[in-house]
């Protein structure tokens, strides 16, 4: 159930319980007052600080206890609507959650309860009785509409606005998943901002959007300032991202282009994986939210699908946009950890959703352990493509180098890139890093330069994790021949 007409039909058929998920409590009143009135039926509403009140009346007195609320209501006999705002918690106490089934069960006068919450939970003991009703947020049709007259009563005004066509679709498309309320709002103080309505005001609603986000959701939004460039070698992967980066444009979908939908990136620990991920969304000017894989798992039965669910509609709200899921595996291995298959269940609604989701959210995933990932997720289909980072070639771990020492204000022409590059066969990215910033704490306390040298000393002193775990890096290797694509492209070793 989902928009204002299906409410309407409940009332009329006099059902007897809703439990309606409210977060915009305004328009969701709006709803219930249009519904109710083309039915003439009066709304009543109940809140703990005020009490039941007919709307624009007072409250009356003696009713901010809901148990006496609910008396209250039923004695009244008449048909009306009550809602009972942010009453979501009454259902947790026995005998309140006991009034509220016999007020259900013995409602013969055609009155309808409506409990409101941010989170409902419908307790098994009035499932039967209850219809949960969930408000669906305003149409792109429909956002559009109040857009164009929100700018033409701006252009009244005197407020210069200089979208053309397309900027106004993308305005629009970034309003997606806001109340039609709160869209509008948002718009008018874009405007008052800056007295004009301009591209950058699509980049502030955007903004908005990110921080507007309910903290609960096991999601993370953030504002990355690096670039591809950033990102030593990978020259394969790059492109591919490069490439597909453009089929966001509106103008793309005129060309029959479709947006990419997600990769799977692989590899050698400490080769740039989630380097690139965070580099990615900056490339495509896009937000990038991160599945906070660790704050998904909650100890109540349900809670962490009800946690997937949550941040995977709240991306949806927020496309186009990046959607990241590092050390995946962790998210979704299944291997039997003995906890009641929740893993299990979550990887399926994920899996749905990966297959029915809207346009405009871009998955990248990164991994590790890809033995640990359930075969599910590798097949065909659902990835536009499965990347293997491999250690860096010597080309590329020059260049790494170069990036590397530039982080830390030095100019890489200062050093010889060729011998270290030589000098660090069988290093990741990260051990390269590593060297570095240990050749500057011993430059620092030698109260000497850093230079070639300086770092050749680290690298001698340093056996590479792809040594050590020479077999690790083999098997990833051997699976990656026959599941990946490389990420090296042609600069690779
Ligand atoms: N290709 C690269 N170019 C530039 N810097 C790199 C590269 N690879 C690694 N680094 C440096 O090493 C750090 C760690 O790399 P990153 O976290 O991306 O590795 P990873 O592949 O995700 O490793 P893990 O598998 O351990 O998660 C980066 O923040 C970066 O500073
Ligand atoms: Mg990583």
């Amino acid at each position: 159930m989902g928009n204002s007409d299906d409410l309407k039909l409940l009332f009329a058929s006099r059902y007897p319980l809703v439990i309606a998920e409210v977060t915009d409590e305004t328009r969701f009143l709006e709803i219930v007052s249009s519904a109710a009135a083309e039915l003439t039926l009066p709304v009543w509403v109940w809140t703990a600080t005020r009490g039941l009140a007919r709307t624009q009346n007072d409250a009356q007195y003696g009713t901010k206890e809901p148990g006496k609320a609910l008396e209250f209501a039923r004695d009244l006999k008449d048909p009306a609507v009550f809602v009972f705002a942010d009453a979501g918690s009454a259902l947790e106490d026995p005998l309140l959650l006991r009034t509220v089934k016999e007020f259900a069960q013995s409602n013969s006068s055609g009155q309808t309860l409506v409990i409101t919450a941010a989170r409902p939970v419908v307790p098994p003991e009035i499932k039967d009785l209850a219809v949960l009703w969930r408000l669906i947020p305003p149409t792109a049709v429909e956002l559009k509409a109040m857009v164009m007259r929100t700018l033409n009563d701006l252009k009244i005004k005197q407020v210069p606005v200089t979208l053309n066509d397309e900027g106004i679709d993308e305005l629009v498309s970034s309003l997606k998943g806001f109340s039609m309320a709160e869209a509008e709002r948002l718009v008018r103080r874009a405007a008052a901002r800056d007295g004009a309505i301009a591209d950058d005001d699509i980049v502030f609603v955007r903004d908005q959007k990110a921080q507007m986000l309910n903290h609960s959701v096991p999601l993370q939004v953030m504002n990355v300032e690096i670039a591809l460039d950033a990102v030593g070698g990978l020259d394969g992967l790059k492109e591919w991202l490069r490439l597909r980066g453009r089929a966001f444009e509106p103008a793309a979908k005129k060309f029959g282009l479709e947006p990419p939908r997600g990769v799977l990136i692989t590899g050698v620990p400490g080769c740039g994986k989630s380097l690139i991920a965070k580099a990615l969304a900056r490339t495509w000017s896009l937000p990038l939210a991160a599945l906070d894989v660790a704050a998904l798992y909650g100890p109540y039965v349900g809670e962490s699908e009800e946690r997937l669910r949550d941040a995977l509609s709240t991306t949806e709200a927020m496309a186009p946009i990046v959607l990241w899921i590092d050390e995946m595996e962790k998210a979704f291995a299944t291997s039997g950890k003995g906890d009641g298959g929740v893993s299990q269940r979550i990887l399926g609604s994920f899996l749905r959703w990966m297959q029915e989701r809207a346009e405009g959210i871009f998955v990248i995933a990164t991994s590790n352990d890809v033995q640990a990932l359930p075969p599910e997720l590798l097949r065909k289909g659902r990835f536009d493509e499965i990347f293997f980072v491999d250690l860096p070639g010597t080309q590329e771990r020059a260049q790494i180098f170069g990036i590397q020492l530039a982080k830390r204000s030095r100019d890489p022409k200062d050093f010889d890139l060729d011998a270290l590059a030589a000098a660090s066969e069988a290093f990741s990215g990260a051990e390269i890093e590593a060297a570095i910033v240990a050749a500057m704490y011993r430059s620092y306390a030698d109260a000497s330069a850093l230079d070639t040298q300086s770092i050749l000393n680290e690298l001698k002193a340093t056996v590479p994790l792809s040594r050590t775990r020479a077999e690790d890096v083999g098997a990833l290797r051997t699976w990656a021949s026959t599941h990946a694509v490389s990420a090296g492209g042609p600069s690779a070793r």
